[in-house]
C-alpha cells in the first residue's frame, strides 16, 4: 500500500505540525490516517461490492455516511477535536483554513481546472465543489450551491450543484469515465436515485451542460506528491468573483447565513 506523504502531513495540520508530535502520536496519526472510511474505500483493491453488501454494511457503524465531516471522526476509537475559534467577520479563506482544512481534494481539483486553462467561473466552481462536505455529505453539490448562491457567479453555483448529478454518468466526449470510487461507495449494481437521473437528462438539453461536467473532469482524488497544496493561485479568481460580505460569512442576514454558522460553530448542541 502507497501512502500519500503529503496528503498525511497535510491532514495533521502541516509539516511543522508533525515536528512537534512524539513518534507514539505519530505512529496513533498514521493509524488515524489509514483508518478513515473514504481512505479506507479509496486504497481498497477488494472487488466492487453490491448495493446489497453495501447497506449491509449501515448497522455496523456509528454514524451515516452521509454526515458532514466537521460532525463525526470515522476512524474507530477516534475522538472529534476542539476546533480553533473564528474570527468575528470570517471570511472565506477563515473558512478554508479553520474549518474546511486540510481540504486537498478541492485545492488540487482547482489547480488542476487552472492548469486545463478552465474559465475563472469553473476554477472558482472545482475550488468550492466538495466544501460543503464539511456540512454534509449527502447531496452535497445541491447543499454546496445554495451556500455559494449569494456570493459567486450564477454558472458557478450552477457548476457546484450539479457537478454531483453529472458525476453518475459518464461522457467520452470529455474523457469523464464513472468512477471506481462510486462503484466502492454506492455498489456495482447502484442506480442513481431519480432526482440525480432527472437532472441528467435535464443537463443534457441545457446549454450550461458544459459548467457541471468540466468540474467532473477535473475533480482529482489521486494525489500529486509534487502538487503545493496551497488557496494562494486562486486569489485574485476569488477577489474578483466572490462576494465576501464585510459583516463576515453568517453574519450578513443572508438566506444561507446560518448555514456558514452552523460550519462555523459545529459543537451548539442545538
Ligand atoms: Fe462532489
Ligand atoms: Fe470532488
Amino acid at each position: 500500500m502507497e501512502i500519500k506523504r503529503e496528503n498525511l502531513i497535510a491532514t495533521l495540520g502541516g509539516e511543522e505540525a508533525v515536528a512537534r508530535m512524539d513518534s507514539e502520536a505519530k505512529a496513533d496519526a498514521l493509524e488515524d490516517f489509514l483508518s478513515t472510511e473514504l481512505d479506507k474505500i479509496l486504497l481498497s483493491t477488494d472487488p466492487f461490492p453490491t448495493v446489497a453488501q453495501v447497506e449491509a454494511k449501515i448497522p455496523t457503524r456509528h454514524y451515516r455516511m452521509g454526515a458532514g465531516n466537521l460532525f463525526v471522526a470515522t476512524a474507530p476509537g477516534a475522538k472529534v477535536k476542539v476546533l480553533p475559534p473564528m474570527p468575528e467577520k470570517p471570511t472565506l479563506y477563515d473558512f478554508f483554513a479553520l474549518r474546511f482544512a486540510p481540504a486537498n481534494h478541492v485545492l488540487q481539483s482547482a489547480a488542476l481546472a487552472m492548469k486545463n486553462g478552465m474559465s475563472e467561473e469553473i476554477i472558482l466552481a472545482c475550488l468550492l465543489h466538495d466544501t460543503a462536505q464539511a456540512l454534509l455529505k449527502a447531496d452535497h453539490g445541491y447543499w454546496a450551491a445554495q451556500l455559494y448562491e449569494p456570493y459567486v457567479p450564477e454558472k458557478t453555483a450552477f457548476a457546484i450543484k450539479y457537478h454531483q448529478a453529472l458525476r453518475f454518468f459518464a461522457d467520452p466526449a470529455y474523457g469523464y469515465e464513472y468512477p471506481d470510487l462510486y462503484r466502492r461507495l454506492f455498489g456495482e449494481d447502484y442506480v442513481p436515485l431519480p432526482h440525480i437521473r432527472a437532472d441528467y437528462e435535464m443537463l443534457k438539453k441545457h446549454p450550461w451542460y458544459e459548467a457541471p461536467r468540466l468540474v467532473t473532469v477535473n475533480d482529482f482524488y489521486s494525489f500529486d506528491p509534487k502538487a503545493k497544496i496551497s488557496i494562494d493561485p486562486f486569489r485574485e479568481i476569488i477577489g474578483r468573483h466572490f462576494k465576501q460580505p464585510k459583516e463576515g460569512l453568517g453574519n450578513d442576514n443572508s438566506p444561507v447565513a446560518h448555514m456558514w454558522r452552523t460550519i462555523a460553530h459545529p459543537d451548539m448542541a442545538l
